[in-house]
């Protein structure tokens, strides 16, 4: 198989999501990641819930396991993700006060950023901070740091990240900006808008990662996406994919048809970047459909297995596999 790193560097990275209990357990799995990925990122061994459960109390075992599996690989990891509003440990809501908030999460970023000072040179800062359907910039997601600091929490985040690591590349990580459709519309608006608020703010940011969890059924907004990546752009902010997986829940059943949909459904929105910006990376949010998140949340009605990424179950390419190679090479 043409295997990514075997077939020679391609002028966009390739890297994928990954869990360390697979990693640990599963010799293939690990074999097909070492043999595949420039770049990692933890699928959750580096979010409060897993790093720092308790107050005071941090937890680096899994987190340092990726990273030494990195290392001894020459594989890239990237840092996900510090202020967002998922996969919190319980003793986050009892902050008193919005001092203690800020104190809290400045701690939080200075601990676990220094820690890997010099091993993490990427980090998704800030994830997913957009209301569902924003009115304006300053409608933002509910959430902890929302509701205690309010829109300042970013400035916060992205400012504490910087003073532990002067050198990492800080990245502002969303969702849901590809599609037409008015909600769609308002959220590119509000992430342009959020965009320009940070930058007269000098508020050191210097990437943006679109997640790509693409849902096949939907349809990509080309015009609109492109918009937005040209103003990406005219702030001088790079362009990362960091999700990317096709949610095939609602696809027919015969397997043939149903990987087609899915490949087509990335080739769409690839295409649409690629013709406007050259992405610093492609990332997949999981590498085989053994261990994805689709399921969890996407279940199918029939029964049968997603198929959400680019290798199968036993780790055979699928026509998404060769999508992204043939993105990652067009340049
Ligand atoms: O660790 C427990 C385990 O002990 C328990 O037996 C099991 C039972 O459900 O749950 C396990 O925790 C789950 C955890 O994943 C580890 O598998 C949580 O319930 C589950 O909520 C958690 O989901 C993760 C989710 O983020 C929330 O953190 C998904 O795996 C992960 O793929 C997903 O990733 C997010 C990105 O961070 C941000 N963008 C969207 C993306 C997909 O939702």
């Amino acid at each position: 198989p043409h295997l990514s790193r075997a077939a020679g560097a391609a002028p966009i990275p390739y890297g994928a999501a990954v869990r360390a209990g697979a990693l640990a357990s599963d010799p293939t799995y690990r074999a097909a990641v070492a043999a595949m990925c420039e770049i990692i990122v933890p699928e959750g061994e580096m979010k409060w819930s897993d790093i720092h459960p308790k107050r005071g109390e941090y937890r680096f075992e899994n987190a340092d396991a990726l990273v030494d599996f990195a290392r001894q690989n020459r594989i890239e990891i990237r840092g996900h993700t510090l202020a967002w509003y998922g996969a919190l440990p319980a003793w986050t809501s009892e902050f008193a006060n919005g001092a203690e908030a800020e104190r809290e999460l400045v701690d939080h970023i200075e601990t676990v950023v220094s820690r890997y000072r010099g091993t993490v040179p990427s980090w998704d800062v800030v994830n997913e901070p957009l209301a569902d359907w924003p009115q304006d910039r300053f409608s933002l997601r509910p959430s902890i740091w929302m509701n205690r600091l309010g829109p300042e929490y970013l400035p916060i985040a992205f400012k504490a990240t910087a003073s532990a690591d002067p050198d990492a590349k800080l990245v502002l990580n969303e969702y849901d900006v590809e599609y037409h459709g008015a909600r769609f519309e308002a959220r590119r608006k509000a992430l342009i808008q959020l965009l320009r608020w940070l930058r007269d703010r000098d508020v050191p940011l210097h990437a943006v990662g679109l997640q790509a969890h693409l849902f096949a059924g939907r349809t990509i907004d080309r015009d609109g996406l492109q918009a937005l990546l040209a103003e990406i752009v005219a702030l001088k902010l790079d362009v990362l994919i960091t999700e990317l997986d096709v949610v095939d829940k609602d696809l027919p059943g015969k397997i043939g048809e149903r990987d087609a949909l899915v490949a087509a459904m990335a080739a769409q929105f690839l295409d649409a970047c690629c013709e406007v910006v050259r992405p610093k990376a492609i990332l997949t949010w999981g590498l085989t459909d053994r261990y994805t998140w689709v399921p969890t949340f996407f279940k199918r009605a029939d029964g049968m297995p997603n198929r959400p990424l680019p290798l199968d179950a036993e780790f055979k390419p699928k026509p998404l596999f060769d999508v992204i190679e043939e993105y990652r090479r067009k340049f």
